[in-house]
């Protein structure tokens, strides 16, 4: 069989203290205004965006398309930070094809992956620098980082995958995990009752 461009191996370097890779194909920010929805304080979003639309994570990305196969790499950078009382975190999603895992490694921060299926079972990896987490078909996932500084972790999966944001859009994951007392806790989501 003959090799085609694509088909030939690619490394790239992640860099500890910076918390990304070179080159990638893409970099995605995502806003506060990106997350609007996402957080409890719909009221303090509101205000803090009439003057300021902070970073709260964002995702280095390379797809390697083969002739025969497909692969993602991401690594996702989360700002330390609240809203509120409830730390920042990823959007969260369910893969659009249900068959697809996913690899998460946590190489900076502390802070928590939050597991859900669509019945409502729920599960947290408490996360510290060098947990390798495998998140099985079927669980939608969201980081929130509860540290002082960035929480990086590598991704990889299948670019078959997909993500399927409209469920976690619609009514979040069971539990927030919000500041109390400088410690995190975690709190029902009001949008489940
Ligand atoms: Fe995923």
């Amino acid at each position: 069989m003959n090799l085609a461009k694509e088909d030939y191996p690619v490394s790239v370097q992640f860099d500890f203290e910076k918390g990304e890779f070179s080159p990638y194909q893409k970099r995605v920010e995502r806003k506060l205004s990106d997350l609007s929805m996402m957080f409890q304080a719909k009221g303090i979003v509101d205000k803090m965006l009439e003057k300021e639309d902070p970073v709260i994570y964002e995702i280095f990305y390379y797809g390697y398309q083969t002739s025969i196969s497909d692969m993602a790499l991401g690594v996702t950078r989360i700002q330390p930070g609240t809203i509120g009382d409830e730390y920042f975190m990823t959007k969260g999603h369910f893969h659009a094809a249900h068959d697809q895992p996913e690899i998460y490694f946590c190489v900076k921060g502390e802070g928590y992956l939050l597991q859900e299926t669509i019945k409502g079972e729920f599960q947290v990896e408490k996360w510290t620098k060098g947990t390798i987490s495998h998140i099985p078909p079927m669980w939608a996932h969201r980081v929130v980082n509860v540290g002082t500084g960035a929480l990086v972790f590598v991704a990889s999966y299948h670019l078959a995958a997909g993500h399927d944001y409209k469920p976690v859009v619609k009514r979040g994951f069971s539990k927030r995990v919000v500041a109390e007392n400088g410690k995190a806790a975690f709190i029902m989501n009001k949008q489940r009752e």
